[in-house]
């Protein structure tokens, strides 16, 4: 049978997100209580990484060891897929040793032809264009504060990045309506926005999207790629920051989220992190407990 993957959101149905998501508050609570869990025992999950990380190298990395299997963490530098051998034999190679693949890349293309020649799941940790698993960890977010995101107005302040892309397609698989507030070519995905026009709109008026919002999210103005282009972004993003003004014409329950690592004085005020409405401590470790349903889900079936 052909492996499943999560390239994107759209990998999985609404109600196996919905399930995953469950499944991921049900293992936060046993490894809270102390239960070991081995499902995974003797399992490998495979981890190319062509971009730093903190947040998804320690969850999918700790959250192989809990489930009693292990992860191999493989660099470009010290592989063959750096020097160059195509992602087609590569995959077949890795993927006949590895359970799963995760790949955290640049062109999205990359993990897409990965998968067509993997016959294990491949995960996609991050690409220029999505970034999937962090919408897990943002859904479980969610719900374990507020309840269903079904109908729910979520804001989007800043870079229609790759992160951008995850939550329009967010929105799509968990019912709710987004509105992206951006500098004037700094758009999401066109095809992407004119797909889901029944639910994603797009202002330049970070103050327009906040109004009534009940999830104010945002990332980095530059992301990892984009570094040469920092100063120009600074430039163009200015007034496009989250601050406790802006959290205040939000709904009076609303809770922000930034998937992290912040530039504490840009996208985000030096308080924002540590505001009332902030969940992003949660939102990072809730990377681990959907990872772990994710693997489970990829690997075993349920
Ligand atoms: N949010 C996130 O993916 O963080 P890392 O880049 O540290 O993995
Ligand atoms: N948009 C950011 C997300 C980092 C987790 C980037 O791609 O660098």
């Amino acid at each position: 049978m052909a492996p499943r993957h999560l390239l994107t959101l759209l990998d999985l149905t609404p109600a196996e997100l919905d399930n995953l998501l469950d499944h991921a508050i049900q293992l936060k609570r046993e490894l809270r209580s102390g239960t070991v869990r081995d499902t995974l025992h003797n399992r490998v999950l495979a981890m190319i990484f062509e971009k730093s990380s903190t947040r998804t190298r320690v969850s999918f990395e700790a959250g192989m060891i809990q489930l009693g299997g292990s992860a191999l963490f493989l660099s470009p530098r010290d592989t063959q897929l750096g020097r160059g051998e195509p992602i087609e034999d590569s995959a077949r190679v890795i993927s006949s040793m590895a359970d799963a693949v995760m790949i955290r890349t640049f062109e999205h293309q990359k993990v897409d032809t990965f998968s067509h020649f993997s016959k294990s799941p491949v995960i996609n940790a991050l690409t220029d264009d999505y970034h999937p698993c962090q919408l897990l960890a943002d859904m479980q977010t969610w719900r374990e504060h507020r309840g269903a995101a079904k109908g729910i107005r979520v804001a989007w302040i800043g870079d229609g990045n790759n992160m951008c892309n995850s939550y329009i397609n967010a929105a799509r698989q968990f019912d709710f309506e987004l509105v992206v507030a951006c500098p004037e070519g700094y758009e999401p995905n066109a095809d992407l926005v004119s797909a889901n026009q029944d639910r994603v709109s797009i202002v330049n008026d970070p103050k327009a999207a906040a109004e009534g919002a009940h999830l104010i999210v945002t990332d980095v103005w530059a992301s990892m790629g984009q570094e040469e282009e920092q100063q120009a972004r600074t430039n163009d993003f200015a007034g496009f920051q989250v601050n406790p003004d802006l959290m205040k014409l939000a709904d009076k329950d609303a809770l922000f989220m930034h998937c992290l690592p912040a530039h504490r004085g840009e996208e985000v005020s030096v308080d924002m992190l540590d505001h009332p409405a902030s969940v992003v401590w949660d939102e990072a470790e809730n990377r681990l407990h959907a990872q772990k349903a994710l693997l489970e889900f990829l690997i075993l079936g349920f």
